[in-house]
């Protein structure tokens, strides 16, 4: 089962459903969730399934908890706090053991609910009134949220966003051609998976000694159909609308699901969580852990968790189905052909990610469906240019190992600081 590598230095208390749960200062509600043995954090919105953390980077909603009254907080995200109070949603009587998770079983194949008694008489009328209690994600906030203050506008030459492995190299290159630059990343670290990741032979990258890094900057916009581009970036609560000349985007992408039946058991994670629950957390998510998926990937997943003390199985092996009622107790997987049934207590899965495109195509970047690596990614030059203002680096493009994206995001760097140094505007 799950437990810290090392002791916590700094506890904090908080409290889920009434009970207490002892933290590390500062680390996401759903890391202490899981060092602390604890697997299903919420319940999916209409079967009621048990799901747990899954992707631990505000990717796969499969963590939302309500937190001091605010409902649909990411546990991933929002960083445990001394009596924070914390509570499971949509689910009767509670999380663990929830009755409206019949409608799994009894609709075990599926169930639409449009349609479901719809034009028989007065019994569509109670299915309504009985759909309107029971759906929908969360109950309302107990209190209205405080007022924000005004957004602060900032005018910048060049904004990078994302500071992984792409990012942080385009951000050094430009440091070192003299082009300055605002940097945002949505972490309270700049390194991504050079820092979290199970890469190996990733290049070490320093911040860059100039320039202006900004970390816990999330950009939830991009807006540049009426007038000078601008960026949304919430920062401490405050949201700055960020205008710019010049873009270089790498904000990366999310873990997708391999499919198979109960892949959304509690216990089975995204790779690049377990990873960054070893790496930042120093939390091991299970004991016996089934790495699946992309060979190479998962070799380098499975000599981190080996290196941890866990064991790690079935590695490089295609998953078929996954086992257990509560949480993943076992995983039937098919290697070359043979297929076998593996006890584990967790899963890790190893895919490409699916590129975060959503902002390039708003700077008004092509997005192609790519059949090779089966994923939509941005369209951009040789060079990472993908329209006059725009340059594009790392996993956006695909996916690519950290060392590549760093690579990639140097080159993406030169472009930009050649655009810039050439003067005019983009
Ligand atoms: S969004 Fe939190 S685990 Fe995926």
């Amino acid at each position: 089962m799950s437990r810290r590598l090392e002791p916590v230095t700094q506890p904090i208390t908080f409290e889920l459903d009434g009970e207490s749960i002892v933290a590390q200062a500062g680390e996401p509600v759903a890391a202490a969730f899981v060092a602390a043995g604890r697997s299903t954090l919420s319940r999916s919105i209409k079967y009621h399934r048990p799901r747990g953390a899954f992707c631990f980077s505000g990717g796969c909603a499969h963590c939302l908890v309500r937190i001091d009254g605010v409902p649909n907080q990411y546990a991933c995200q929002v960083r445990a706090k001394p009596g924070m109070r914390v509570e499971r949603q949509n689910a009767f009587p509670d999380a663990s053991i929830d009755v409206l998770q019949a409608t799994d079983f009894v609709f075990s194949k599926w169930f639409n609910h449009h349609e479901f008694l719809a034009g028989v008489p007065v019994v569509e009328k109670v299915m309504l009134e009985v759909a309107r209690k029971l759906a929908g994600l969360g109950l309302l906030p107990e209190k209205p949220a405080p007022a924000r203050e005004p957004a602060l506008v900032e005018h910048v030459g060049v904004a990078v966003v994302g500071g992984g492995a792409a990012g942080l190299a385009a951000a050094r290159t430009l440091a070192e051609r003299g082009v300055a630059f605002t940097l945002f990343e949505r972490e309270a670290r700049c390194g991504g998976r050079l820092l979290v990741g199970a890469d190996e032979g990733a290049p070490a990258i320093a911040l860059p000694a100039r320039g202006d890094v900004r970390t816990d900057a999330t950009v939830v916009g991009l807006f540049a159909d009426d007038g000078p581009p601008c960026l949304a970036v919430l920062r401490h609560e405050r949201l700055h609308l960020v205008f710019y000349e010049r873009l270089l985007l790498a904000n990366g992408g999310q873990p997708t699901l391999l499919t198979f039946p109960n892949n959304d058991l509690p216990g089975v994670y995204a790779s690049r969580a377990v990873s960054r629950l070893l790496r930042a957390h120093r939390i091991l998510p299970g004991q016996r852990i089934a790495v699946v998926g992309e060979p190479d990937e998962c070799r380098a997943l499975a000599k981190l968790i080996t290196s941890a003390g866990g064991d790690a199985v079935a590695v490089g092996a295609s998953p078929v189905r996954a086992h257990g009622l509560r949480r993943v107790d076992a995983l039937t997987v098919s290697t070359q052909g043979r297929v076998e049934k593996v006890a584990c207590d967790a899963v890790a899965l190893c895919a490409p990610v699916s590129p975060s495109f959503e902002l390039a195509r708003a700077a008004g970047a092509r997005v192609s469906w790519n059949a090779r690596s089966r994923l939509f990614v941005v369209e951009a030059d040789s060079r990472g240019r993908a329209t006059p203002s725009t340059w594009v680096a790392g996993e956006l493009r695909g996916p690519m190992s950290a060392a590549a994206s760093a690579e990639a995001g140097l080159v993406a760097g030169h472009a930009l600081a050649d655009d810039a140094l050439a003067g005019g505007r983009p």
